[in-house]
């Protein structure tokens, strides 16, 4: 019986690809470039299975291709907003992703970012490499306590959760929550989190605001100017979530403006082309898309996306199945 034919969209970990090749009649990408609208239209008349990325956008327009072979999308991420989710199941497209694998190294990254724009890391490299530095002074560059201070998290899944356990037993940070039902009692008792019943509640209450919604339509610019304007001057907003639930060019104005302190952003509207207002913000701290980007996790997410191409093509129950 011939393998099925699999399309990988960008480049995998090399031992994934490797696994990849012996169990199905895989295309990798080799030069690792993005796909377009029709090469997606193209592989998904001539492939059972697509393998698109979190950036990959697959609208409607590109599903609804006629002549699919396709039945399967196994998305590379946890996040599925760039898929047209109601269109894959009228076309009953089997939609996958890759939960669970990348919650700590998301939520590290989350710190990261937290701790760079608190205490100015990205500022301060960016003088030193300048050859500005003038020496130690008592009031050089003084920057905000993370240890003991308030973090509020919009979005209490598992990455908010690791970020909530790092902060608040690595930093005894007290932990604000916003999430449409309580959270676990268990969890709540280990991390003596605080349930905010509306986003209002919270943001005046944090120093730290960390966001792990998922993206969409639900929450587009869930972060607006009027939200912006509820938090503390002296706070920082923190985003490993999707660029577009924060708007950006009310953001850029409150930064510039000194309306919040910082800003610590993984992810951005557009996202590689992000709104240029963001480069010239000292107080924002800025990385390109690093949540997951660990050589295990992104391993472990090549895995998970293979185990559910082989419980798929086996005619098993697909443990990862979105759609
Ligand atoms: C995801 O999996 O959704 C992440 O954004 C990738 O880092």
């Amino acid at each position: 019986m011939s393998k099925p034919k699999v399309l990988i969209s960008r480049r995998w970990p090399a031992a994934v690809e490797a696994k990849l090749q012996q169990l199905f009649d895989t295309t990798l990408n080799s030069d690792d470039r993005p796909l377009n609208a029709d090469e997606f239209r193209l592989a998904l008349q001539n492939y059972d299975a697509v393998c698109p990325s979190v950036c990959d956008a697959l609208p409607a327009e590109v599903l609804n291709v006629a002549n699919k072979r396709c039945r399967i999308l196994g998305n590379f991420g946890v996040g599925y907003n760039h898929i047209d989710i109601a269109a894959a199941r009228a076309q009953d497209l089997v939609v996958t992703n890759t939960p669970g694998v990348l919650t700590e190294s998301t939520a590290d990254i989350a710190m990261t970012l937290l701790l760079m724009t608190a205490r100015r890391g990205a500022e301060g490299d960016r003088l030193v490499r300048s050859g500005q530095w003038r020496g130690w002074c008592p009031t050089h560059m003084m920057s905000s306590d993370v240890t003991g201070a308030t973090l509020g998290l919009i979005g209490f899944g598992r990455i908010a959760q690791a970020m909530a356990r790092k902060a608040h037993h690595g930093f005894g940070m007290k932990i604000l929550y916003v999430k449409p039902s309580p959270a676990d009692p268990e969890i709540v008792a280990d991390l003596q989190a605080v349930r905010c019943e509306t986003v209002e509640e919270l943001l005046p209450q944090c120093d730290f605001v960390s966001l792990h919604c998922p993206g969409g339509a639900d929450t587009r610019h869930l972060i607006d100017e009027r939200r912006l304007n509820l938090m503390k001057p002296s706070a920082h907003l923190i985003n490993t979530a999707r660029g577009d639930v924060v708007d950006s060019k009310a953001l850029i104005r409150a930064l510039r403006e000194k309306r919040i302190a910082g800003a610590g952003l993984d992810v951005y509207e557009g996202e590689p082309h992000l709104d240029p207002g963001f480069l010239e913000l000292e107080n924002a701290a800025l990385l390109p898309h690093l949540g997951s980007a660990t050589i295990a996790t992104r391993t472990a997410m090549g895995e998970r996306v293979l185990a559910n191409l082989q419980a798929f093509f086996a005619g098993q129950a697909v443990p990862d199945r979105v759609v």
